[in-house]
């Protein structure tokens, strides 16, 4: 049976056995998995928590490895959208995908300088101490040879910013590099003989970016379909108020994936309209064709994920999703997200050019209905065409054709 055909109880029993799933990360998966203890520590002035749907993305091979990935989203449609699309680039040999080394920068602000120049030239002599002090602050990325590596300067108008280069391996970063920053901050405010203001991580985290590309077989679209999906990135490449709708159609399903995995979704999207706006506001994906007319698709954008640290420590749902998106890196992380992102945007691309997305979103909302009414099996088909036909989505009508047929 098709993960999609399974009953919500089936799917869970399906991923038990698949991923060795715990009784409690089962529990914590059907209800929600915080209680109200939980919360209280993870945010101030506490009061409850608020649901959002889990799903599973299906049919993702990359780089020659089978995924079921995590997605988290109130909307509708994404997750079957990023399935179907995924299904597409199967035929051609699924994503290609990869990601640079985890680096990050962390930023130290130096003003009242009488000759900034000067002062950043007592910081490049002073490299090593620094350096020694910022890795002093994490012995578990000293012992993975990881850490601050390297430090840079810019002057900008007569403030002098030091730039930490650090490799944060499979943490998002944030923390280790604020900490870092922080600490050497003191050392760099006697060498200099200013003062440090701020000392904080770039979320602009080009150091880092992850690449995907797919190839879709002309006979699998149909060349017509494939000239509409390239006229349409035509449009994002050459319209700004077209690109922002095509690359938020990209983050549904980045940020879902990040979601569902507790990542920084803020940090994600910043980092990513940065990224799409270096060369002036552009897609984030690529679209052409090969000498045999096949399509193929590229993304390449930053992306500041972690499978250690901050709530994933904490939250046993994200513990169950890791579990089941089963990588093994942030870098690994990454690659998938961009294979989910450039997934998206061709489903995106391929359903606007053609019959719209209304027409998907709707059979997919009779599905959902059918299911929610009690059909099961081959009377899932039967009753969403029904009532999608009809024009009657509803659970009174689902339950009125179920009961017919009994
Ligand atoms: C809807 O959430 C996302 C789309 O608008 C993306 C796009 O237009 O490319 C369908």
């Amino acid at each position: 049976m098709k993960f999609y055909e399974m009953s919500v109880e089936e799917r869970l029993k399906f991923l038990r056995d698949k991923y060795s799933l715990t009784d409690e990360e089962i529990d914590a998966i059907r209800n929600g998995g915080l209680d109200i203890d939980k919360a209280n520590h993870m945010v101030e002035n506490a009061i409850g928590m608020i649901s959002f749907p889990l799903g599973i993305a299906t049919n993702f091979f990359i780089n020659g490895k089978e995924y079921l990935i995590p997605m988290s989203i109130e909307e509708p449609s994404v997750i079957a959208a990023a399935s179907k699309a995924a299904k597409l680039t199967r035929r051609l040999g699924g994503f290609k995908s990869n990601s640079d080394e985890p680096y990050m920068i962390g930023q130290i602000q130096i003003i009242n300088l009488k000759d900034p120049l000067d002062a950043a030239k007592r910081v490049l002599d002073t490299k090593d101490a620094i350096l020694d002090i910022a890795n002093s602050k994490s012995q578990t990325l000293k012992r993975l040879n990881a850490g601050a590596k390297d430090l840079s300067y810019k002057i900008i108008d007569s403030m002098l910013i030091v730039e930490l280069l650090i490799d944060v391996r499979d943490a998002m970063g944030a923390n280790i590099i604020n900490t870092m920053c922080e600490a050497v901050a003191p050392l760099i405010e006697e060498v200099t003989g200013g003062k440090v203001l701020l000392r904080i991580l770039s979320n602009y985290s080009t150091s880092r970016i992850a690449r995907a590309e797919a190839k879709i077989s002309k006979d699998e679209l149909g060349e017509e379909v494939i000239d509409n999906i390239i006229n349409a990135y035509r449009f994002a490449i050459l319209d700004k108020y077209r690109a922002v709708t095509h690359n938020k159609g990209i983050m549904n399903g980045i940020i879902a994936v990040a979601n569902a995995l507790m990542q920084d979704s803020r940090a994600i999207e910043a980092a990513a309209h940065a990224y799409a706006c270096r060369n002036g506001y552009s897609s984030l994906t690529d679209w052409s064709k090969d000498e045999d007319g096949n399509l193929i698709g590229k993304i390449e954008l930053p992306l500041a994920v972690g499978t250690i640290g901050g709530a994933i420590n904490i939250h046993p749902v994200v513990k169950a999703s890791l579990k089941i998106l089963n990588v093994n890196s942030s870098k690994e992380l990454a690659a998938v997200m961009a294979s989910v992102g450039l997934a998206q945007n061709l489903a995106a691309l391929l359903a606007l050019s053609t019959t719209g997305i209304q027409k998907g979103h709707m059979k997919m909302h009779a599905r959902n209905i059918a299911m929610l009414a009690g059909a099961r099996g081959s009377l899932i088909d039967l009753v969403s065409k029904m009532i999608y036909e009809e024009n009657n989505i509803t659970l009174a009508r689902a339950k009125e054709i179920l009961a017919n047929l009994k």
